[in-house]
């Protein structure tokens, strides 16, 4: 409904211009356009929009808000396109102007619907995109998603699997409004880190440097701690470590083959994950950026903008202040000469947003990363905009999360105490989700073949996992709980999945309608108040998807998903349809093919297949 809205705002200015000049005049004159302040009614009783824009111009005008309101409707009811698509407006309170769809025009749209894969959603690459082809010539540039990126040698841990869940779920939905979308896996794979380990296993497991898999990843794990403890309290240890990162760096065959075999053990031991998510990602660690780091500061210096500071480069931050009172540094070169974290994220930062094939000319950048990292973008952000790397119309942005906690409110930890591997916590969903499913067709009187237990499960258990994810707002800390994200009822996975299974149900017993044939031309007739109700959900697919793209909050998907299911559910248990005959009995199951489309898209946009049977 979002190409209704927009005609429609265009409607309510012409006619407000057409009631008060003198206002369009000056709102000509300061360069911004009279605001009709349009947007969905707030209450179904109230119609399909509400324009508050008489409000506002009640004092330049000297009128009271009403008298302009009806001034604004006057015109309004006058223009043939806006009487062709709506009702009589209606005045309400102290000048909101209410506006109700004519029904003929909503039957319509849902009609248009029914026949298009893409639920109404346009696609920013054209129709030639849309159809499956390569975007040419008119490409839009890259939006950049950098998500997921672990550490090498280190256990990837439950805010790695968020960053993933939700990144995955952007880039669904950038995707699917055809932005060409780079998922970028930014992997910790340089730095101390590799120093460390490399001079800890040249002492203890020297096999492990030059044979791939001598020792397995949960060693590595160990070994990664060992070291760091060493690190932290051995002098002579850490002298020797950062000897070692010199040599990486500097190329050094032998730490570079050490490097190269730890990467790929760590590699594929996150590739598993990835592959029982179904999430796809391009690796693009730290260590790609590491021939442009010079370069970032060697343009800070030429900004004007580098500063020496006890010996370290630095970009002090305008408008922030520790607690001092001074200005924050973002630190980009260190004393002894090394580069940090924040020069490599500058140098990712200068390379995503250049023009290819220096670059990849991106214009939206999005950081999926916990809300810790906050105050580390927003001091790159700025440092990379004053040294003028970002276009005009660049986009960056940070989508930080919060922390996973366990349902004692604290850091979510095992029962003895270690760090919740991410494996097991997957293997639990399932196995969880397998006893639950069992136990229910012992209840329905229901037999089925291990495959399809299996496969069921698998879906349900991988699902709750990351719609209980993707449901709360992800600012918040979340409370994981197997138990809340594979109930039946509420706001979760298996809630909609069943809820899938139940109107595709509906709609193959009614047959008709399943086919897209003959009758798919023929007009829809609603009549009942549920009916519409649902209408107007449904139709409400394109501006929700259009939102959660605007502002990268996915949870705005599952709440539109979640209502969906609840107004059809009031719809099918209080309104016959397949009980009913002749134009209510096509219209209604036309609405259930819709409801089931819609949720099938909506869960797939969230990277969670459906189920025909569960
Ligand atoms: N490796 C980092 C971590 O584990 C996340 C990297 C996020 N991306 C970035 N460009 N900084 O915390």
């Amino acid at each position: 409904m979002l190409t209704v809205l927009r005609a429609l705002e265009g409607q309510l200015r012409a006619a407000t211009g057409r009631a008060f000049p003198e206002a369009a005049a000056a709102a000509e004159a300061s360069g911004k356009p009279l605001d009709p302040a349009l947007g969905p009614a707030s209450k179904p009783e109230f119609g399909d929009f509400q324009a508050n824009g008489a409000l506002a111009l009640a004092k330049p005008l000297g009128q009271p808000p009403r008298k302009i309101a009806e001034a604004i409707v006057a015109e309004l009811a006058a223009d043939p396109a806006f009487s062709a698509e709506f009702e009589a407006p209606q005045i309400a309170g102290p000048g909101f102007i209410n506006l109700t769809l004519r029904p003929e025009r909503l039957a319509a749209e849902v009609q248009r619907r029914l026949g298009d894969p893409r639920l109404g959603v346009p696609s920013v690459a054209g129709p030639d995109a849309a159809a499956g082809q390569a975007p040419g010539e008119l490409a839009v540039a890259p939006v950049i998603v950098d998500f997921s990126s672990p550490n090498i040698a280190k256990e990837m841990h439950v805010g790695h699997l968020r960053s993933t869940i939700i990144g995955d779920s952007l880039a669904r939905v950038l995707e699917f409004r055809g932005q060409p979308v780079l998922r970028l896996n930014h992997v910790g794979d340089w730095g101390t880190q590799f120093g460390m380990l490399i001079t800890h296993l040249k002492q203890v497991a020297p096999e492990a440097l030059d044979t791939a898999d001598a020792v397995d990843l949960g060693d590595l794990v160990a070994f990664y701690r060992q070291a760091k403890q060493r690190f932290d309290s051995d002098e002579a240890f850490q002298t020797t470590s950062r000897e070692e990162v010199v040599k990486l760096q500097g190329g050094d065959p032998i730490s570079r083959k050490a490097w190269t075999l730890l990467c790929d053990q760590s590699r594929r031991e996150f590739q598993l994950l990835y592959d029982r998510l179904d999430i796809r990602l391009s690796e693009r660690g730290e260590s790609f950026y590491n021939p442009y780091l010079e370069a970032v500061v060697a343009d800070l210096e030429a900004a004007g903008l580098l500063v020496v500071d006890d010996g370290a480069g630095c970009v002090f931050l305008e408008g922030l202040q520790g607690k001092d009172g001074k200005p924050l540094p973002v630190i980009v070169q260190k004393s002894d000469g090394g580069f940090n974290y924040a020069t490599t994220d500058l140098a990712a930062i200068r390379y995503r947003f250049r023009a290819a094939p220096e670059g990849d000319g991106a214009r939206r950048v999005i950081y999926v990363t916990d809300a810790g990292q906050a105050n580390h973008f927003t001091g790159v952000f700025q440092v990379a905009r004053r040294a003028g790397w970002i276009p005009d119309d660049g986009r960056l942005e940070h989508v930080p999360f919060g922390l996973v906690q366990g349902e004692d409110g604290k850091k979510l930890k095992t029962r003895s105490g270690d760090t919740v591997r991410l494996k097991d916590l997957l293997d639990e969903a399932v196995e969880r989700a397998e006893a639950d499913l069992r136990r229910r067709l012992q209840e329905e009187e229901r037999s089925e073949d291990d495959a399809f237990i299996a496969h069921v499960a698998t879906t349900v258990g991988l699902a709750a996992v990351k719609y209980a994810d993707l449901s709360q707002n992800r600012i918040t800390n979340y409370q994981f709980s197997f138990d809340r994200m594979l109930a039946l009822s509420g706001n979760t996975a298996p809630y909609l999945l069943y809820a899938v299974v139940r109107i595709a149900g509906i709609a193959r017993k009614g047959g008709d309608l399943d086919s897209g044939g003959a009758d798919d031309t023929a007009e829809l007739q609603f009549s009942e108040p549920q009916e519409w109700a649902l209408v107007r959900q449904l139709l409400q697919f394109d501006a929700v998807i259009a939102e959660v793209e605007e502002e990268l909050l996915p949870n705005r998907l599952c709440s539109y998903l979640f209502e969906l299911s609840q107004v059809f559910n009031r719809f099918y248990d209080q309104v016959p349809v397949l009980k009913a005959d002749g134009p209510a009995r096509r219209s209604r199951l036309a609405l259930c093919r819709l409801s089931a489309d819609t949720l099938k898209l909506g869960l797939g946009l969230l990277g969670i297949p459906s189920l025909e049977r569960m």
